[in-house]
């Protein structure tokens, strides 16, 4: 029996490099990136078996960058979520953001919370945003709701008090690094790992139906014989 793609998660990089070759500024690769997620999202929602889209929009290591970049960033990220309710909504997708969002102003709050609860009803496709996302930070913020537990911690204790609860299938990053950049460290325990050079305003549905393909060929033991 082939592989099931249920959960899927990307790491969506080189949206500044994409920028930069065209001699735009970094901010414009943000801009055509968020088309991209919206391009992904669609696609996934109607795909047969995929379950889960888990995308890394913001790290706690992003706060580094200029504080211009990272303003231009809390802005596209309201603008898009305002604009694309609609679109959630028409493809029956839930919206479920990770990550420690208390970082972020009020008004970003308000608007991150009231996506989630206008698409809360719906069934299909759950689209998980990682904003201000770090797994380390999301590790740390578990153990530490555990830590007056009597009884040994477990690993299925740990993983319900995770933001992100469910195991990764795919992980895939674009834009040339080989890295996981704090992503997902718990979740990805066993995913099949795929990096593309391809920068992520270039991605397509065609890139990610290939990797889908070839994942379904891949022989997943974890840790057993087959
Ligand atoms: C990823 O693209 C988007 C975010 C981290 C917000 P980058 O902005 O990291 O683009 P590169 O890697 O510098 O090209
Ligand atoms: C990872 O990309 C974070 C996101 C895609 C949101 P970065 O560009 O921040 O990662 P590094 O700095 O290359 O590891
Ligand atoms: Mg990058």
């Amino acid at each position: 029996m082939s592989n099931q793609a249920k959960h899927i998660a990307i790491i969506m990089d080189g949206n500044g490099r994409w920028a930069e070759l065209q001699g735009k500024k970094r901010v414009k690769g943000h801009e055509v990136g968020a088309k991209v997620v919206k391009e992904i999202t669609t696609y996934c929602s109607n795909t047969k078996d995929i379950e889960r889209l888990t995308l890394y929009a913001f790290s706690t290591e992003n706060w580094k960058r200029p504080r211009l970049e990272v303003e231009f960033l809390m802005k596209l990220l309201d603008t898009y979520l305002k604009n694309e309710l609609s679109v959630y909504l028409e493809n029956n997708v839930r919206f479920e953001p990770i990550g420690d969002i208390r970082a972020f102003s009020k008004s970003l709050q308000k608007t991150i919370k009231m996506v989630e609860e206008k698409t809360s009803h719906c069934d299909g496709l759950i689209q998980s945003l990682a904003l201000n996302y770090g797994s380390q930070d999301e590790i740390i913020r578990a153990i530490n709701t555990l830590k007056d537990t009597k009884d040994d911690i477990t690993a299925e204790m740990i993983s319900n008090q995770l933001d992100c609860k469910c195991d990764v299938d795919i992980l895939i990053r674009t834009g040339g690094d080989n890295r996981l950049s704090n992503f997902l460290l718990w979740q990805a325990a066993y995913a099949e790992l795929f990096f593309t050079d391809t920068l992520w305003p270039d991605f397509t549905t065609k890139e990610l139906e290939k990797i889908i393909k070839k994942f379904t060929k891949v022989e997943r033991r974890f840790g057993g014989l087959k």
